[in-house]
């Protein structure tokens, strides 16, 4: 007889499968064939899942309004295929400098739907956004003003965005809270006046709308009405661009906001505090791509020392939010999923703060075992690093069965391929 499905977390990706005997199935795919077939770690992403985020975010403003425009926020998933997937399914691109452009532009969005970010932008970056013919450059300090009035040539203007710091904190990590007054990114409220006064004079630069970004996994909703308040303060401005920010389930405890719900908030907001008709401009990243992606190790040893140790193939190089932002994760071995064996899932990396999970709930793990972390596919691949001399893990895409590598492993020829 078969073996009766089970409902897998919710932060695994849309459509996954997990029978009672432990088999998982991500995109249609076996994970424990993809391990085999690509090694591990690797990085699984079930394009299905993306793209219906994806309609979600769009149905939902569409419900609601007909001026909107949702950006996905490149930094998110900094990956070509990624964002290739994304220009594929409409959406419109923030970047956060000069790299993330040149992806952005070799992943096939129009330029004109590229929006730059950066709160130390380079004269190059703002010199080849401009060039480029991006959408917007969001104004972030006096000095972009400076710099690019510079480069725009008499007769020309660019159209450019301010991003106001709107002096609202919320509820997330100190490292990715960034609305309050006192922060690195763009105009508080204090400068803001001047500053907009400024641009407004400027016969180079077109302000077409006021920028917020407060901060990124937020599972409180009601910080962005007094942000809101706040820009509608500093004028009568025709476009609200609203940032990114919602959060997502790491783990089958964590409830986040729906889609539906954050975007009907935030549009709501916008009506209620400065009117109807204002053009709404949205930034997610985590929320389109981090329950999109698991990653699969293979467990290398288990020891016993005071606690038990599972150590697998990866670790800080390729997911360092545990260690940044004390991130939780949930983890299962493939195949026997359930618990046990209390133990701390451990990286290869040659520092102490190399936890992937603390206190994990394995089903008496055992070297070889392939195990699974869900919900990695945000700033994971985009903060993934070579210490220790770790390739980087490779991005395979699954979807209705097939699988297919858009990013290859890295080799050891790669790590010292720039030497001279
Ligand atoms: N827009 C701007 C201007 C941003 O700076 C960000 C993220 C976003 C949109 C997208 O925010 P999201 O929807 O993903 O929350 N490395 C950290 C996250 C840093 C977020 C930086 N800015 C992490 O792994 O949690």
């Amino acid at each position: 007889m078969a073996a009766a499905v089970q409902k897998p977390s919710p932060a695994y990706p849309l459509g996954s499968r997990l029978d009672d005997d432990g088999r998982l199935e991500i995109g249609g795919c076996d994970a424990l064939d993809l391990a085999r077939e690509f090694g591990t770690p690797a990085l699984i992403v079930a394009v299905d899942d993306i793209r219906a985020r994806v309609r979600a975010f769009q149905a939902a403003f569409a419900a609601r309004t007909d001026a909107f425009e949702v950006h996905f926020a490149s930094k998110a998933f900094a990956c070509t295929a990624v964002m290739r997937l994304m220009a594929e399914e409409g959406l419109a691109c923030d970047v956060a400098g000069g790299g993330e452009l040149h992806m952005a532009l070799k992943a096939g969005f129009d330029p004109g739907r590229i929006h730059l970010h950066g709160n130390a932008k380079s004269r190059r970056e703002l010199e080849e956004a401009h060039a480029a013919g991006v959408g917007h450059v969001v104004l972030d300090n006096i000095r972009d003003i400076e710099r690019l009035e510079e480069i725009v040539a008499p007769g020309e203007r660019q159209p450019v965005q301010m991003r106001i710091a709107p002096g609202v904190s919320p509820d997330t990590h100190p490292s990715i809270s960034t609305g309050g007054p006192n922060t690195k990114f763009g105009f508080n409220l204090d400068a803001a006046a001047p500053a907009i006064e400024r641009v407004m004079a400027s016969d180079r630069l077109d302000l077409e709308g006021l920028h917020i970004h407060i901060g990124s996994q937020i599972v409180d909703l009601a910080p962005f009405r007094p942000a809101i308040a706040a820009l509608a303060d500093l004028g009568d401005f025709r476009m609200f661009n609203l940032g990114g920010g919602l959060g997502v389930a790491y783990t089958e405890f964590d409830h986040p906001p729906s889609i539906e719900d954050y975007v009907a908030f935030k549009v709501d907001a916008v009506e209620q505090i400065a009117g109807p008709g204002k053009r709404i401009l949205d930034e997610p990243g985590r929320a389109l791509v981090a329950n999109s992606t698991v990653t699969l190790y293979t467990v290398e040893s288990v020891k016993r020392n005071v606690m038990t140790y599972v150590a697998v193939d990866g670790g800080m190089s390729d997911n360092l939010r545990p260690m940044l932002y004390g991130a939780r994760y949930e983890a299962q071995i493939v195949g026997r999923p359930g618990g046990g064996t209390r133990c701390h899932l451990v990286g290869k990396h040659c520092e102490s703060g190399d936890v992937l999970i603390h206190d994990a709930d394995l089903a008496d793990p055992r070297a070889g075992d392939v195990i699974v972390t869900p919900a990695t596919g945000a700033y994971g691949f985009s903060m993934a690093n070579t210490y220790n001399g770790q390739p980087r893990a490779p991005v395979v895409f699954v979807s209705g069965g097939d699988a297919r590598v858009v990013v290859r492993r890295e080799t050891y020829e790669d790590l010292t391929v720039r030497d001279v």
